[in-house]
């Protein structure tokens, strides 16, 4: 740490994301962009003046075993999320793993174990859950506004078009369950709990064979369920809903609100009442600052991995094994239908 309590991070790999959206969070958490490591000495140091990252350094494990580093940031693609978790985990970092914390099921118990194991903390880079938008929708469902929860419909879709991006790669371990997908799947959790009970899904097939537009019903007990529609194909939109016995919530964007998304209340006869998402706060920077606050000994850990991440990655690995014509792509590598 800093002098002043600072976290001081470290990024493994020169990723869009790190740029576009974990830099600005951890600005506005008030943290330190101290390193940034890549495979290639000259990339990394470039993009490490072009975006404000103190240093670079050469290859993912120096920067793993740097003492001047507190915790570290993980945006690789998803293939390589399991053996370079375990690493960090391994040298006692504190590890911010993007999501899906790995794109197979047998990755995600074996790095869970290694956490366990070592007692290192993990969180999976699911940032919603700390936001307060999500507080304030909890606080709602869980306080009756809308009666009893019984279905969520919830999509993440986006157009992609670079053919070389890595959500096209199935070596990669991309496709849109992996890359979105996760994303509803990871909502429903929130509010039906750890386990499902039905899972069915079907797509359709693009790049060097992954799924690109796909959809699928996770089912819970009760009869509860979430509606899942995500892919790579159409214009952003992650509309979602909740729907209750007695109500509804609307909600503009669950996962990554700006300052124009909302989410609406309709209940009974009463007038809809429409709330701001995200009136202060950049999509990361609760979950940062949270993570921050835990390693200055100021809060408990909320959501680690440990306690979140397997049933996200059982009910994709589900999802995955119920698409015909690729019976288990998730669990490892398989072939389009
Ligand atoms: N939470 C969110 O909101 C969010 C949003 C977008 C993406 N993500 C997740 O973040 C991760 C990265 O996504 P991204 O779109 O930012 O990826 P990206 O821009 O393609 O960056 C991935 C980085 O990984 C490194 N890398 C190592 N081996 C590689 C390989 N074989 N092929 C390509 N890159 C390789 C590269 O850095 P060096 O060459 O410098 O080592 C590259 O810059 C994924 O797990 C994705 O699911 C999360």
């Amino acid at each position: 740490m800093t002098p002043d309590g600072r976290v001081r991070w470290g990024i493994i790999g020169t990723a869009n994301i790190a740029r576009a959206s974990f830099l600005p969070g951890l600005r506005q958490a008030g943290d330190v962009a101290a390193a940034v490591a890549g495979r290639d000495a000259e990339r990394a140091g470039k993009w490490a003046r072009d975006h404000g990252v103190d240093r670079a350094v050469h290859g993912y494990q120096a920067l793993i075993e740097d003492p001047e580093i507190d915790a570290l940031y993980l945006p690789l693609p998803n293939a390589l999320h399991a053996e370079w978790t375990i690493r960090a985990l391994q040298a006692g970092k504190p590890v911010l793993c993007e999501k899906p914390l790995c794109g197979t099921l047998p990755d995600t118990e074996r790095v869970l174990e290694v956490a366990r194991r070592t007692g290192t903390l993990l969180w999976e880079a699911f940032v919603f859950p700390f936001q307060a938008q999500m507080q304030r929708i909890r606080d709602l469902v869980t306080g009756g506004a809308i009666g009893e929860l019984v279905e969520i419909r919830s999509g993440f879709h986006f157009a992609l078009s670079n053919p070389a991006n890595i959500r096209y790669s199935p070596d990669l371990q991309g496709g849109a369950l992996n890359d979105v997908g996760c994303y509803p799947v990871r909502l429903a959790q929130e509010f039906f709990g750890p386990e499902h009970e039905t899972a069915w899904a079907r797509a359709t097939w693009g790049g060097q064979g992954v799924d690109v537009d796909t959809w699928g019903v996770l089912g819970y007990p009760g009869g509860r369920r979430l509606q899942l529609s995500c892919g790579m194909a159409r214009q952003l939109d992650t509309f979602s809903t909740l729907d209750g016995t007695g109500g509804q919530i609307r909600i503009t964007n669950p996962f990554h609100p700006g300052p124009a998304d909302l989410f609406q209340v309709i209940a009974g006869r009463s007038e809809p009442r429409s709330f701001a998402a995200a009136p202060r706060d950049l999509p990361f920077s609760p979950a940062i600052r949270h993570i921050g606050a835990v390693l200055r000994g100021e809060e408990t850990p909320r959501a680690q991995a440990v306690d979140t991440s397997l049933p996200t990655a059982r009910a994709l690995a589900d999802l995955a094994a119920s698409l015909p014509g690729r019976p288990d792509p998730v669990r490892g590598p398989g072939q389009p239908g």
